[in-house]
């Protein structure tokens, strides 16, 4: 990666990508991008460009503007957003995702696309889940994470651009909250901890979910984009994961540092019902073995950190 676009740079990933890709390949050779600007810290230097996915001469424009060779393509709408306008959701996901391989392939680009854990359904395997098995999730969420990891897959094998994704699973952090997913409960608990001391979950007792901190997520991205290409058996999307839990572990690995921390339950059967049909745990092997992936955040260190940066704000 040399001249990196990103785009939906203003959401969780982006915030937080941009400035680490700012530090270490330069600031002038990043790009940041949304559709509109809302307040963040992303805007404060550097580059940064309104930009519609689902626009393709927007992205072509701005590609030949700044020399571009990488796309990193955040922008999309999450489960529980898109559950309610799944005609959105395949606009920006798909067609906005269409857009950007077209870009790519006309101008010799590589292309990151994040997938998600909702790219599989009530028929995987809960536990332990293979990186090559049952796919057939029920949001359009997870339907548009499936199609984007084939059609990537059909750029880089009938086109030769250069496509990677992994599968991220709910991603907890400290920069831009969430925007809209059936994770995001696992972010709003660190907030609540940390402003009112307790916490109500809208996803059940029980309810385990791959989860990983930011900081590896973004190492992730780097990483995988970096690696040897000859060594990738799989493309789009790799398994990737840090820790597995439920609720009741979250609450009691913050009770570690906050003893008085509580927490009950008003669960929300639009997401609980979402949460339900993903799997337990990912088995993260081909990721491990094919590019080095080693995450360095376990949940207790996650928790320490973030409870140490949000109680400082
Ligand atoms: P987010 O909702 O925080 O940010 C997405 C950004 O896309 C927003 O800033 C939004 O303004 C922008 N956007 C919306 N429509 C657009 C358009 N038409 N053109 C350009 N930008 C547009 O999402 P995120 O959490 O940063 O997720 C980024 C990617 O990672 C998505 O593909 C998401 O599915 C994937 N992912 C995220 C998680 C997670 O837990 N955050 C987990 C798995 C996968
Ligand atoms: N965190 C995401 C969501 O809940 C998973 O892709 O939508």
């Amino acid at each position: 990666m040399k001249k990196i676009l990103v785009t939906g740079a203003l959401g969780q990933i982006g915030t937080e990508l941009v400035l680490r890709l700012r530090k270490e390949y330069g600031i002038e050779n990043v790009v940041a991008s949304d559709v509109s600007k809302k307040e963040s810290i992303v805007l404060e230097e550097g580059y940064f460009e309104i930009l519609d996915v689902t626009d393709i001469k927007m992205i072509d424009d701005i590609v030949k503007k700044y020399n571009i060779d990488t796309i990193l393509n955040l922008a999309a709408l999450l489960s529980a957003t898109g559950e309610k306008n799944p005609q959105l959701l395949w606009d920006i996901n798909m067609n906005g995702l269409f857009n950007v391989l077209e870009v790519a392939r006309e101008n010799n680009l590589a292309v990151f696309t994040p997938s998600s854990i909702a790219a599989f359904g009530p028929n995987t395997p809960r536990t332990l889940t293979p990186q090559d098995t049952i796919q057939r999730p029920t949001t359009i969420y997870g339907v548009s994470k499936v199609a984007g990891e084939l059609l990537c897959d059909y750029y880089y094998q009938k086109y030769g651009v250069d496509t990677r994704g992994v599968r991220y699973p709910g991603l907890i952090s400290n920069g831009a909250l969430p925007g809209g997913g059936t994770t995001d409960y696992a972010v709003h608990i660190y907030y609540e901890a940390i402003k009112q001391k307790k916490y109500t979950s809208y996803i059940a007792e029980g309810t385990k979910m791959d989860m990983m901190y930011m900081p590896d997520a973004i190492d992730a991205i780097i990483q995988l984009m970096e690696a040897d290409s000859s060594k990738l058996i799989h493309r789009n999307a790799f398994n990737i994961t840090a820790m597995s839990f439920d609720p009741e572990e979250i609450k009691e690995s913050i009770q570690k540092y906050m003893t008085e921390f509580e927490m009950d339950y008003d669960v929300d059967s639009f997401r609980q019902t979402i949460a339900d049909s993903w799997p337990d745990s990912l088995d993260d092997s081909a990721a491990r073995e094919e590019w080095g992936w080693n995450p360095k955040y376990d949940l207790d260190s996650m928790t320490k950190d973030m409870l140490d940066t949000l109680g400082k704000r």
